[in-house]
């Protein structure tokens, strides 16, 4: 019977564990986290969503206060369209985020940053391109884009000196996203180095609609690989969402993958950024309380856990301090639903917003709990301490967890 150990991932003359553990913002995919799966191997993600914040928590760098000092005369005005990134400081922050990552990485394993096109930063064109190339610059092994369609973002890397040398690869959830993002850049003569196909199952944001239970990984995948070797196209397919034990990758990697991409497995490591606390509620959660929802102020569906503080909350928005779902004209869906109750229930202090969330805000303080629809199943995958908490694992466990084992077994920890 094969492990994933059998097989290899190959980029140029590169072997890689065929193990990638998925891109998951805001700073839960940890640079720890990334550092372990590299040395490990394997391909590890840090993600660029809100990196300035991220650099002020765990660099002392001052961005956040900043920008906040800049446009407090705006806090109580609905229109947003002059809170603007200042690109300088959005580069700096992530070659500093990037650039330490990687001054840190030992092993044999890459490290690539997991890019949201969705997160449009009041100038969606300029802010990707610096966040991008900022990337580039700090010598990150390869980027994914991911969360949207990314249709300009190749052409926003072409004049870099590494746009051809870095490993540049794109989520896709479909065949007609994958073929629109293979038309619109043809002219680049520069193909994607790898293709992460993400199915209805995984966490974070969806490529799905909310009919998303109709969708099946393994079809989308199959559909993808037909189409990838009727155009002769070699690029490596790394399916994702819902592959939960060393054997079910396996049964991808007998299918023509390259390697799989992981991720909710490893919310409940150590290194990852989660608080402990929230550990437990991920640990706790039965099937029943997660659910894909419509709150997210990007559009796209959300998988979360239905008991997380974001929900109902309707705390003011905070977009002079962050703002990074404002799109290109200073709209956030967040701030139409939140200024709407405030109207309607003036009186009242600590109001309620019930259709949308401020997703800055929360996911920045791990009050959204974003998860993959197999989190009920985290609680086999450890031991109970005598007092009903959970174990967190090391992710060298669940990594090697998922490079050896067979037969769908699952090791707990020693
Ligand atoms: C907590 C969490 C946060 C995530 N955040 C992001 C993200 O910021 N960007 C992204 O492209 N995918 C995100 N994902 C998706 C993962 O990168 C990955 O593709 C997917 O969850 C894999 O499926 P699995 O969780 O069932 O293993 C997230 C997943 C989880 C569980």
């Amino acid at each position: 019977m094969r492990c994933v150990d059998d097989f290899r991932l190959r980029f140029g003359r590169r072997e890689l564990v065929p193990i990638m553990i998925g891109g998951m913002g805001v700073d839960i995919s940890t640079a720890e986290l990334a550092l372990e799966v590299a040395r490990l191997g394997g391909v590890g993600h840090i993600s660029d969503a809100m990196l300035p914040t991220v650099t002020d928590r765990r660099y002392k760098t001052k961005f956040v206060s900043t920008k906040q000092k800049q446009y407090k005369l705006n806090v109580h005005k609905a229109d947003k369209a002059i809170v603007q990134f200042d690109l300088a400081q959005v580069a700096e922050a992530t070659r500093l985020h990037v650039g330490k990552t990687m001054e840190a990485k030992r092993g044999n394993g890459m490290i690539f940053i997991n890019c949201m096109e969705k997160l449009t930063m009041n100038s969606p064109r300029e802010t990707l391109r610096t966040r991008l190339c900022s990337a580039l610059d700090a010598g990150i092994d390869g980027i994914t884009l991911a969360a949207g369609l990314h249709l300009g973002s190749f052409p926003l890397m072409e004049d870099h000196p590494r746009f051809r040398d870095a490993q540049l690869g794109i989520i896709v959830s479909s065949l007609r996203a994958l073929q629109l993002f293979l038309r619109k850049n043809a002219k680049l003569n520069r193909l994607p180095d790898f293709i992460v196909v993400e199915g209805p199952l995984a966490g974070g944001h969806l490529g799905f609609g909310m009919d998303w239970a109709q969708y099946d990984l393994r079809t989308i995948v199959a559909e993808i690989q037909q189409h990838l070797q009727a155009e002769k196209l070699d690029i490596p397919v790394i399916p994702a969402g819902g592959i939960f034990t060393g054997s079910d990758a396996v049964s991808y990697l007998e299918t023509g993958s390259a390697a799989v991409q992981v991720a909710t497995r490893f919310t409940v490591a150590q290194e990852c950024g989660i608080p402990e606390a929230v550990r437990q509620e991920y640990f706790k959660a039965s099937e029943a309380d997660i659910e894909v929802n419509m709150l997210s102020p990007t559009g796209y569906p959300m998988r979360m856990l239905k008991n997380c503080p974001a929900i109902g909350s309707g705390i003011r928005p905070n977009c002079e301090a962050f703002g990074y779902i404002l799109d290109a004209n200073g709209n956030c869906s967040y701030i139409d639903a939140y200024n709407r109750e405030r109207a309607l229930h003036p009186e009242v202090r600590r109001i309620s917003v019930k259709d949308k969330i401020c997703l800055c805000t929360h996911m920045r303080n791990y009050d959204c709990w974003t998860c993959g629809h197999y989190t009920y199943r985290l609680k086999d995958t450890t031991r109970r301490n005598a007092d009903g908490t959970y174990q967190t694992l090391a992710a060298e466990h669940i990594f090697r967890d998922y490079q050896f084992s067979t037969d769908n077994k699952i090791a707990l920890p020693a």
